[in-house]
């Protein structure tokens, strides 16, 4: 009886662990839905620094230290200096779809791989703090 109780109990436990890991981690979003969102991060120096430092450690074997993927190993990455290179819309909302779910057949989904959402949204600004000055958009302070 004390075993079964017990089992019940760790049962209930495991399920509710299950629900706060996927509760953090929705499906793949689609485009319609990307494009709705807003980010949460102002386009502010600090969340562009702390987008380049991630940038760094996560991106450049791919896209290159200048986000122009020249002598990438992988041919096809996008040169993310160029908005009308894009593939999957330049949209705020679009580019965070891009990196979080992933993009075409060889761009990772690094939904589960970085601090979080948040981090996610840093990079989206460093990444448009990469585009000629015309189509940038202006610099905010911090929210
Ligand atoms: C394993 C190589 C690889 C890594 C690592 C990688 N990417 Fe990519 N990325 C790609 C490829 C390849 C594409 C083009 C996908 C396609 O064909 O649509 C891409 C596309 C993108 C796009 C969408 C551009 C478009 O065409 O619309 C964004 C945004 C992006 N990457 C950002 C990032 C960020 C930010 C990181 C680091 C967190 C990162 N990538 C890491 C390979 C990579």
């Amino acid at each position: 009886m004390a075993a079964y109780t017990l089992y019940l109990r760790m049962s209930g436990i495991i399920a509710l662990l299950v629900l706060a890991v996927f509760a953090d981690a929705p499906a793949k979003l689609t485009r319609d839905e990307a494009q709705k969102l807003k980010s949460p991060a102002a386009y502010s120096k600090k969340s562009i620094d702390r987008g380049r430092v991630i940038f760094m450690q996560n991106c450049t074997s791919c896209h290159g230290e200048n986000g122009k993927a020249e002598g990438s190993l992988i041919a096809d990455a996008t040169d993310l200096t160029t908005p009308s290179l894009y593939k999957s819309g330049t949209t705020e909302g679009e580019i965070f779809h891009s990196i979080r779910d992933g993009a075409g057949d060889q761009m990772p989904a690094f939904k589960s791989q970085l601090g979080g959402e948040g981090d996610i949204w840093n990079l989206v600004n460093f990444i448009r703090s990469l585009w000629p000055e015309s189509t940038r958009p202006p610099l905010q302070d911090d929210k």
